[in-house]
């Protein structure tokens, strides 16, 4: 079997930060969601893995490499434009030949993994095995309308009623038979070419797509609450390691990972909580849920339940909450400031106290 992750799309959900990054690298607990994928792939035994990339493309081979690292062998596929996840499936033809593969979307978390998925496709082996959850509202997700004996027989896209609460969630696994359903199948009305219509294209074909219900926690980063909600469930399997300085006037409560070479001073650490390497946290308190990037520094601040990446600086603001910082981004308050001042760029969103 080998494994096709989707990197490339437009992420216009995650903007600002998708300006600049590939959303797949934006980390949660302080590791990029591609490489909580790339882990669960290389957990069920896969190493030969694609990854569709777009105009990210070269961040995304610099940050993840030749996959060694994490015991892959990883082959980049270049998708001129996100033409859709049917789409990805037909540029990736050749690198896949006639094996099975799991697609996986490379925004998607699934904390407990993907083995269960995986097992009951290589026990079936039905045409295609979609994943499914229960959501509270199907109206915005793919739906799966599945009978007995988990066979699928339908999948709607987005129903305005839906006739299942079972969302599909970003992970599927293929016979060879899926080359010629994405090729059967004509682009939708917005242009992509539609996963969901090439799975229906089977079914209607009377090729047998089954149904394993995801029990675990399942999110799709692509959003800001999304990120966040996620980073929140990864913080609270954190346990505590301290490996950088802390000084004695700081106190630590539940638990906290202080990185190699981070400094902790005068401060206050409440778990679950990350300070990333070379960070330095002074006069501070830190609450919990906060993913702190290597390099970041706060100083005389207070911030909860946020994502700050890399070389992000806090400094003299609090209280900060549900906020995410992108890379060498800077939220000061110097002595003296009477009002506030704003260089935000495109897409931003600022919401003052
Ligand atoms: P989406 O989140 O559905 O699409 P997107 O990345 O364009 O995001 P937005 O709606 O916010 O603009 O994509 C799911 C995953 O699949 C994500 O990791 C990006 C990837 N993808 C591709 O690689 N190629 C594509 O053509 C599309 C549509 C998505």
């Amino acid at each position: 079997m080998k494994a096709l992750v989707l990197s490339g799309g437009m992420g216009t959900r995650l903007r600002p930060l998708t300006h600049s990054m590939a959303k797949q690298l934006v980390p949660v607990a302080n590791k990029p969601v591609l490489v909580h994928c790339l882990e669960n792939i290389r957990d069920i035994g896969v190493t030969e893995v694609g990854i569709v990339v777009g105009d990210h493309a070269e961040e995304i081979a610099t940050e993840i490499g030749d996959g060694s690292d994490l015991g892959l062998r990883i082959t980049y596929l270049r998708q001129e434009a996100p033409l859709g996840l049917g789409h990805c499936v037909v540029i990736a033809r050749e690198f896949l030949g006639d094996e099975d593969f799991v697609m996986y979307l490379g925004d998607n978390v699934l904390a407990e993994g993907i083995a269960e998925a995986a097992d009951a496709f290589a026990t079936r082996r039905p045409a295609a095995q979609v994943v499914v959850t229960k959501v509270l509202d199907p109206r915005q997700y793919g739906v799966a309308e599945v009978g007995e004996d988990q066979v699928v027989r339908a999948l709607v896209e987005k129903p305005r009623r839906p006739r299942s609460d079972l969302a599909v969630i970003g992970v599927y696994f293929f016979t060879a038979r899926i080359h010629d359903a994405v090729r059967a199948v004509p682009p939708s009305a917005r242009g992509e070419l539609e996963i969901t219509d090439a799975i229906q294209h089977l079914v209607d074909q009377g090729r047998t797509v089954t149904a394993v219900e995801h029990s675990g926690y399942w999110q799709d980063t692509g959003r800001t609450d999304g990120l966040l909600e996620c980073n929140r469930v990864l913080l609270d399997r954190v346990e505590t390691a301290v490996r950088g300085q802390v000084d004695q006037d700081s106190v630590l409560d539940g638990p906290v990972v202080v990185e190699h070479g981070a400094t902790v001073v005068r401060s206050r650490l409440t778990g679950p909580l990350v300070v990333g390497s070379g960070a330095v946290v002074q006069d501070s308190r830190i609450g919990p849920h906060t993913s702190l990037g290597a390099n970041c520094t706060v100083n005389g601040s207070d911030v909860e339940d946020s994502i700050l990446l890399r070389g992000a600086v806090l400094d003299g603001v609090g209280p900060v909450r549900a906020s995410l910082l992108g890379r060498g981004s800077q939220v000061t308050s110097p002595p003296g400031t009477r009002a506030h001042q704003l260089v935000v760029g495109d897409d931003c969103r600022a919401v003052v106290a």
